[in-house]
């Protein structure tokens, strides 16, 4: 019996631009299908259903706690396939070695619900807990290492690139200064010295003042951005000839990252732009499909409020 907090709940994750995702990968029975970030299965569960019981449905996750929920949506779905536990850029190429192929790869970029409303996880500004906020509890290295030990001038760049944080240097020097006398332990301590840190006014301006810091400190500790770099050209060598990648982003870094990629891949020739003739020979891998990011309806933002920063990228292999 898997302890209380792990039981999934059917409220779990509320699957953003479901129904965008579906017609952008538009699955037909027989094929194999990648959700290389399963969560609580939201996404899944209309992938499988496209499936129409024929095919298979591969979830890659790198929290441990994903493995219950696809549990509960293999049994429910009664799709084949199988859960493999790691980060997706590794994953995803360890499959393409092992001459795996996919005809439709999803990614879900960020936290799942599962993750932020459970308090003991540490990803959550709202509850005081452990400060931990890895995504894969055995990794390394949590929240409470790198508030401890990054340096003052390291915070501050992370606070600011990752999470756009106006008072970056001010909050990263309060860090340091309380550190000093007392290594952070807990959520709530952090929370309390950002709020000390920024000036009045601020802590009641756009949303919880510690909501930027929290953001820039889960994408520095799981490494995010180094690891969607890495599974983009993994996910295309997994992919066969005509099939569909989609990407939802939460941040603009990644959302940069994935039209960069999907440009690049479009374009084939890396040749300097003065060079008069290609002679690098590259050819078009992607076909971008649209062309413009898709972003949530008002409908589904007001529904669903953590759809409001989502971004949809999706292309086909030629
Ligand atoms: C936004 S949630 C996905 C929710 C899912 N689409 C659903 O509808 O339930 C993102 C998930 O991706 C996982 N994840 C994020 N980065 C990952 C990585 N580099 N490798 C594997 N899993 C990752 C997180 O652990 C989280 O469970």
């Amino acid at each position: 019996m898997l302890p209380s907090v792990l039981q999934p709940s059917a409220t779990d994750h509320v699957p953003v631009l479901a129904d965008e995702v579906r017609q952008l990968l538009a699955i037909e029975p027989g094929e194999t299908v990648v959700d290389a970030t399963f969560g609580a299965g939201g996404h899944a569960a209309l992938l499988a259903a496209d499936l129409r019981g024929e095919g298979r449905l591969i979830a890659i996750d790198r929290d441990p706690s994903a493995r219950a929920y696809f549990d509960r949506f293999r049994k429910q779905t009664g799709v084949q396939g199988r859960f493999l536990r790691g980060d997706f850029s590794i994953v995803l190429e360890q499959l393409a070695d092992n001459g795996a192929r996919a005809d439709a790869i999803l990614f879900d970029l960020g936290v799942s619900s599962m993750q932020i409303d459970r308090p003991e996880r540490g990803f959550s500004y709202a509850a005081d807990a452990p400060l931990d906020m890895r995504m894969d509890p055995s990794a390394d290295y949590s929240a409470r290492e790198l508030v401890n030990e990054g340096s003052e001038r390291e915070l501050t760049r992370i606070f600011r690139q990752y999470g756009e944080e106006r008072y970056a240097k001010q909050i990263a020097r309060a860090i340091a200064r309380r550190r000093r006398e007392q290594p952070f332990e807990r959520t709530g301590e952090l929370v309390e010295t950002i709020k000390n840190a920024i000036p009045a006014p601020a802590r009641f301006g756009d949303g919880h003042p510690a909501k930027r810091v929290f953001q820039a400190l889960r994408i520095a500790v799981n490494d995010e951005l180094t690891a969607l770099e890495d599974a983009l050209p993994a996910a295309v060598e997994l992919l066969n000839p005509g099939g569909r990648l989609a990407v939802i982003s939460f941040h603009s870094l990644e959302d940069r990252i994935v039209k960069r990629f999907l440009r690049d891949q479009e374009h084939g020739c890396t040749c300097p732009p003065d060079f008069p003739v290609c002679v690098c020979g590259q050819e078009p891998v992607l076909r971008a499909t649209p062309r413009r990011a898709i972003r949530p309806s008002s409908r589904e933002t007001a529904s669903n409020p953590r759809a409001a920063s989502a971004r949809l990228r999706a292309a086909v292999k030629v």
